[in-house]
């Protein structure tokens, strides 16, 4: 992995090549990705989440221009070349490629009320994994939602700016996310999760005390393709199960509801797939609350046993993981030192998420590499995790 700090001069001196030098040293941003450590496909379902913003992330160099017009350029996808669009009134278009996040970051801004003086050019760098569920795409999208409020003084708070970025990739891109990998990425707190409450976005933090572990996110290094129909797929199941038990109880969404409540009723759901897909979002939604009490009360081997429970789930009743993923996830649990291992993210491809014991580190990772290049015939990646702080102006 690339140290920021290496890459600073390399970003600079490719911004004066693009951009030229008369709008003197941009200014320097960045913005995290972010690992969920419980709580997966709850956000959309009215349930909580238990993400953290992690150091690896995006970066940005900025300049002010005089007109109405962005350029903007990615130093990962340098073939794309300077993608440039107006500031005003921008549509999606697939000639925008991976510019089509922070522009329509631009676009919701402006149709809430506040429309750009005048455009930038913007270089972007980013450490993060593209596409592996450590929400690259939340993390451009509030990173441009942050230059954009700090550069031309919005005064728009935190959380409008998470929920303007989401808007953005539902609206603009077309991915009909829910909340948790923007708030992650705005709200971020250094060594802390953020238990949300997707329902009513209230959260809090909490301090992660992992008793001389750490959080390892393992990549399978799997491309995938059709994650989006897939995702908005389960979304629409969850909302016709709902539809299906409010004839029977007066709910808004599957998160109000205990596990007792969701069985005896669950029959209501005449679709089986869909029934299995509303149990996963009502059990992952309490086993989540339940988890970070235990972390909380120190807990972790608990906290470690539920994430392996969540990950069952997502396998067998949200069918959102596939052989990479589980490969990797058995894996871990057959390491020692392993307190607990899941996917993390969207699914289908991406990344797991294990608590580790520092000591069973390399171990850890060479067990469980070997195994499933063996096994899938090529190497996942791994990262230990360092928890970080939402996006923000770096100078
Ligand atoms: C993706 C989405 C999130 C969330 C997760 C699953 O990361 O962007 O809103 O639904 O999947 O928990």
């Amino acid at each position: 992995m690339q140290d920021i700090h290496d890459m600073y001069g390399r970003m600079l001196s490719r911004f004066q090549e693009l951009f030229g030098t008369d709008g003197g040293t941009p200014a320097l941003f960045r913005s995290p990705g972010r690992v969920n450590l419980i709580g997966e496909h709850t956000d959309y379902n009215g349930g909580h989440v238990f993400p953290c913003a992690i150091t690896l992330g995006t970066y940005a160099l900025v300049a002010p221009r005089t007109d109405n017009v962005s350029r903007l350029y990615s130093m990962n996808l340098p073939a794309k070349g300077v993608i440039e669009f107006p500031m005003h009134g921008a549509t999606r278009s697939d000639a925008y490629d991976w510019a089509n996040y922070p522009i329509g970051v631009v676009r919701m801004m402006e149709d809430a009320g506040h429309a750009a003086a005048h455009g930038f050019d913007i270089l972007f760098y980013g450490n993060l994994p593209n596409g592996a569920g450590l929400s690259s795409s939340a993390s451009i999208e509030v990173l441009m939602a942050v230059i954009l409020n700090d550069e031309l003084g919005f005064g728009i708070d935190r959380v409008e700016i998470v929920k303007l970025a989401q808007k953005a990739e539902n609206q603009f891109v077309g991915m009909n996310c829910g909340i948790m990998d923007q708030f992650a990425v705005g709200m971020g707190k250094k060594d802390c999760a953020i238990l949300l409450d997707c329902n009513t976005l209230s959260y809090r933090y909490s301090k992660l005390a992992l008793d001389g572990c750490s959080i390892v996110i393992t990549n399978t290094n799997k491309t995938h393709s059709l994650v989006t129909s897939a995702y908005n797929e389960r979304r629409a199941q969850c909302e016709s199960a709902l539809k299906a038990l409010q004839k029977v109880k007066p709910i808004k969404a599957l998160g109000e509801l205990t596990n007792a409540e969701f069985d005896a009723i669950a029959s209501a759901i005449p679709d089986l797939v869909e029934r299995r897909r509303a149990r996963h979002a009502v059990y992952e939604n309490n086993r989540t609350l339940e988890a970070v009490k235990a972390l909380e009360a120190n807990d972790v081997k608990r906290f470690g046993e539920l994430m392996n429970a969540s990950h069952v789930s997502l396998r067998d009743d949200y069918e959102v993981t596939g052989p990479e993923l589980d490969t990797l996830a058995e894996l871990a649990w057959q390491q020692d030192g392993v307190l607990g291992s899941r996917m993390t993210g969207g699914g289908f491809a991406g990344c797991t998420v294990s608590i580790v014991r520092d000591a069973a580190i390399p171990a850890f990772e060479k067990n469980v590499g070997d195994a499933y290049a063996a096994k899938i015939g090529y190497a996942p990646s791994f990262y230990v995790a360092n928890i970080a702080d939402g996006a923000c102006r770096l100078s």
